[in-house]
C-alpha cells in the first residue's frame, strides 16, 4: 500500500451531455448540491465548448464557490458539463487539488470518487515521460495516462480502457476530451456511478440517483469493471476486462420522488429525516414475510453468528442483536466491522453466518470484512445484508439482502435508518419465534403490534410532546461533559444518543453501561455534571433506579427519558423526557426505537445552540469509503 490517509475522501461526481439548448452549467451545480452529502471541503466544473475545456474549481462549500466564481454560467453553445464535490484525501482542500484534473495538453478532465493505492508509482513513471503535475492528488495520474495512450495513437476510448487498467483500487471515474465534445466516459470499480438518461436528448452520469432525479427517472446502475460511454440521450456500456463483447444493461425506474430527497421545508435534513421516522417504519413494516423468514430460517440453522457494521449501523446492530438472541436462544457475536479480520483471524469457520448491517452498503470497512470472510471461506459463509440502499456494493457480496425502507437519507448524521434498522432485526427475531414456537401466537401477536406502533408512538411524540428538548438543551452547561447512562437492550440507545451529540453538536459524551460506569468513570461526577439515563421499565429498571441514586448523590443533574407512566426515576431526576408508550415487556423491546428521535432531536438543538450546521458535522461525511 503506497498511499497515506490522512484525509476522508467520499467524493461526488456529475456530468452531463446534451443536445438541448439547455443550462448545463446550472444543472450541473444543482447536481452536485444534491451530492454535498458526500464531502464538502472543494468542489468545481469543467465545460466543453469553443473546442477546449473551461474549468472553475476553488476550496470552500459550493455555495460560497458559486458566489466568487460564477459556477453556473458557461454559454449555451456548451453541450457538456463534469462536476465535482470533494472530501479530501491525497492533499489538503486547495484549489489546485480540488476536481477537476487536467493533462499537460489541458485537453482531457477527470473527476473521481474512490483511491488509486498505485498512483505514487504510476506518477514517478509519468513524470520520467515528461508530464507535468500539479496537485498532490492521485486522480491527476488518470488524465496523464490517457494522455500518454493517446499520444501513441490509441484512440479515446481505447486509451480509456488502456489508462484505467493500469490503475488499482477504487474509483467512479468521469472523464471528457476536449476534441470529443459528443461524449462522455465512466468506469465504475468500487465506487457508486449511475446513469440517468432522457431517451434522445440528455443522459447524466452521478454518484448517487437524486443528482439527476429532477430530469429523469430512468436509470442504470454501473457495476464493477464497467464502463458507460454517454452521448446525448444515449449511452453503451462496455466491460473493461472483455471490451469487445456489448454489454447489455437493464434500465430501472426510480420510484420515490425527488421531495424525499430535498428538504422539503425543513431548516436542516437532519430534522426532516427525523420527522419522517414514522413514514419510514411503516414502509419498513411492509417488508416481505418471505424475506423476513428466509432470514430467520437461516440464522436459526447456523453454527456461528456474528453481526457486524460500522457507527450508527452498529448500535442499532447491538440492540437489534439483543432482541434476535431473546428469540433464538443462540448468542449473537457483534463486532465493529473495522476489527473482524483481526478479532476473528483463523476463528471464523465453515457453516457461520455474517449479518452486515449498513445504511449506505459502501462502508468501506464493513466490504473489506465481507470480502475477506468470503474468501477465507470460499462458498461455505452465508451473508446476509441489512442495508438501505438497493443495489449497492455490499448486496453484491450477499447472499441474501433486505432493503430497509428509510428513502434516502441526506443528513450525515443516520436517523431515521437506525430505527429502520432495529426494526428489520426485531421483526427477523419475531419470525424466528414463530419458526422455534417459543412464543404461542397470541405472545407473537402482541410483540408484532408493539412493533407495529412504533410510528404511532414516534408520531405522537414528536407532535405532542418535544417542547421540553429545546429547554433541556438550553439548561445544559454549553461547556461541559456528560454521561448516558442505560443496562441491557437500552446501551445501544445510550451509545447511539451520545454519537449523536458528539457529532452534531461536538460535545464530548460518553454513552455508557450505568453498571460499568461504577468502575472509574464515577470518578468524573460533579455537582451539575449532566447524566442522561434511559429507563424503559424493563428488567433492568430496578437495578437502574439504584445507578440513578449513586449518581444523585455525588451532586449528578439527573435527565431520564422514561416511559409515560413512569413514577420512581422520574421523581429521582431533574427533568425527564416522557415517550407515550404502554410499560409491559411488549413494548420494552421497542423502546430502542421509540427512544432515539428524542435523542437525536437534543441532539440537533445542541447543534444549533452552539452554531453549528447539523446536516454538516466536521470532519465527517456520509459514506465512509476509505480506511
Ligand atoms: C453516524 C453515522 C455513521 C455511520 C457509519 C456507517 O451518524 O452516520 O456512524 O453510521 O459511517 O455507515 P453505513 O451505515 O452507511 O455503513
Amino acid at each position: 500500500m503506497i498511499y497515506q490517509t490522512g484525509y476522508l475522501r467520499m467524493c461526488g461526481i456529475f456530468g452531463i451531455i446534451t443536445n438541448q439548448d439547455i443550462p448545463i452549467g446550472q444543472i450541473a451545480l444543482e447536481g452536485i448540491k444534491r451530492l454535498e452529502y458526500r464531502g464538502y471541503d472543494s468542489c468545481g466544473i469543467v465545460a466543453q465548448y469553443d473546442s477546449q475545456l473551461f474549468i472553475k474549481k476553488d476550496a470552500g462549500k459550493i455555495d460560497e464557490i458559486n458566489e466568487r466564481l460564477k459556477l453556473f454560467d458557461f454559454p449555451l453553445e456548451s453541450k457538456l458539463a463534469l462536476a465535482h464535490t470533494r472530501w479530501a484525501t491525497h492533499g489538503p482542500p486547495t484549489k489546485v487539488n480540488s476536481h477537476p484534473h487536467l493533462d499537460c495538453s489541458r485537453k482531457i478532465a477527470v473527476i473521481h470518487n474512490g483511491i488509486l493505492e498505485n498512483f505514487l508509482e504510476l506518477k514517478e513513471q509519468l513524470e520520467l515521460e515528461g508530464h507535468k503535475f500539479l496537485s498532490d492528488t492521485d486522480t491527476e495520474v488518470i488524465p496523464h495516462l490517457i494522455e500518454r495512450y493517446i499520444r501513441q495513437g490509441i484512440d479515446f476510448t481505447q486509451a480509456v480502457i488502456k489508462a484505467i487498467n493500469k490503475c488499482v483500487g477504487a474509483y467512479g471515474v468521469v472523464i471528457c476530451h476536449a476534441d470529443h465534445p459528443d461524449m462522455i466516459i465512466a468506469v465504475r470499480k468500487e465506487s457508486p456511478l449511475v446513469i440517468g438518461i432522457e431517451e434522445g436528448k440528455t443522459t447524466y452520469c452521478a454518484s448517487d440517483i437524486p443528482a439527476f432525479l429532477p430530469y429523469t427517472r430512468m436509470c442504470y446502475i454501473l457495476e464493477d469493471n464497467e464502463m458507460a460511454i454517454l452521448k446525448a440521450g444515449s449511452v453503451k456500456f462496455l466491460n473493461i476486462t472483455n471490451p469487445d463483447e456489448p454489454l447489455e444493461k437493464e434500465l430501472n425506474k426510480i420510484e420515490w420522488s425527488i421531495d424525499a430527497a430535498e428538504k422539503g421545508g425543513y431548516k436542516h435534513f437532519m430534522l426532516k429525516e427525523i420527522y419522517e421516522e414514522p413514514l419510514a417504519l411503516r414502509q419498513t413494516m411492509k417488508i416481505p414475510r418471505s424475506k423476513l423468514q428466509t432470514f430467520a430460517k437461516i440464522l436459526w440453522s447456523a453454527k456461528n453468528i456474528y453481526i457486524t457494521a460500522a457507527g450508527t449501523s452498529f448500535y442499532a446492530s447491538l440492540a437489534g442483536k439483543h432482541i434476535v438472541t431473546k428469540f433464538l436462544g443462540k448468542y449473537i457475536h457483534a463486532i465493529e466491522c473495522s476489527e473482524f479480520q483481526i478479532e476473528l483471524g483463523d476463528a471464523l469457520q465453515e457453516d457461520s453466518v455474517i449479518i452486515c448491517v449498513s445504511q449506505s452498503g459502501e462502508t468501506i470497512d464493513l466490504i473489506e470484512a465481507v470480502r475477506w470472510a468470503k474468501e477465507k471461506l470460499k462458498k461455505k459463509i452465508t451473508l446476509l445484508c441489512i442495508t438501505n440502499v438497493v443495489g449497492s456494493s455490499l448486496t453484491r457480496y450477499s447472499d441474501e439482502t433486505i432493503v430497509t425502507q428509510a428513502g434516502p437519507e441526506i443528513g450525515v448524521a443516520a436517523t431515521k435508518t437506525y430505527c429502520t434498522q432495529v426494526l428489520t432485526l426485531a421483526l427477523i427475531a419475531l419470525e424466528i419465534a414463530r419458526y422455534r414456537k417459543v412464543l404461542n401466537e397470541q405472545e407473537i401477536n402482541n410483540y408484532y403490534e408493539a412493533l407495529k406502533s412504533t410510528p404511532d408512538i414516534i408520531e405522537d411524540y414528536l407532535k405532542n410532546k418535544v417542547s421540553n428538548i429545546k429547554d433541556i438543551v438550553n439548561n445544559l452547561d454549553k461547556s461541559s461533559n456528560f454521561f448516558y447512562l442505560a443496562r441491557g437492550i437500552s446501551i445501544a440507545t445510550a451509545k447511539e444518543g451520545g454519537l449523536k451529540l458528539k457529532e452534531v453538536a461536538c460535545r464530548f459524551i460518553e454513552g455508557y453501561s450505568a453498571a460499568h460506569a461504577k468502575h472509574g468513570p464515577i470518578s468524573l461526577v460533579r455537582e451539575g455534571f449532566p447524566i442522561i439515563f434511559i429507563a424503559p421499565p424493563d428488567e433492568t429498571y430496578q437495578r437502574l433506579v439504584g445507578n440513578v441514586m449513586e449518581f444523585k448523590a455525588r451532586g449528578g443533574k439527573i435527565i431520564s427519558v422514561v416511559v409515560d407512566s413512569d413514577k420512581i426515576i422520574t421523581n429521582l431526576s431533574d427533568r425527564t423526557i416522557r415517550i407515550p408508550q404502554p410499560a409491559n415487556k411488549y413494548y420494552n423491546i421497542i423502546s430502542p426505537i421509540t427512544f432515539i428521535p428524542a435523542l437525536q432531536l437534543l441532539s440537533y438543538y445542541a447543534a444549533l445552540k452552539n452554531n453549528l450546521d447539523p446536516d454538516q458535522p466536521r470532519n465527517l461525511a456520509k459514506t465512509v469509503t476509505v480506511h
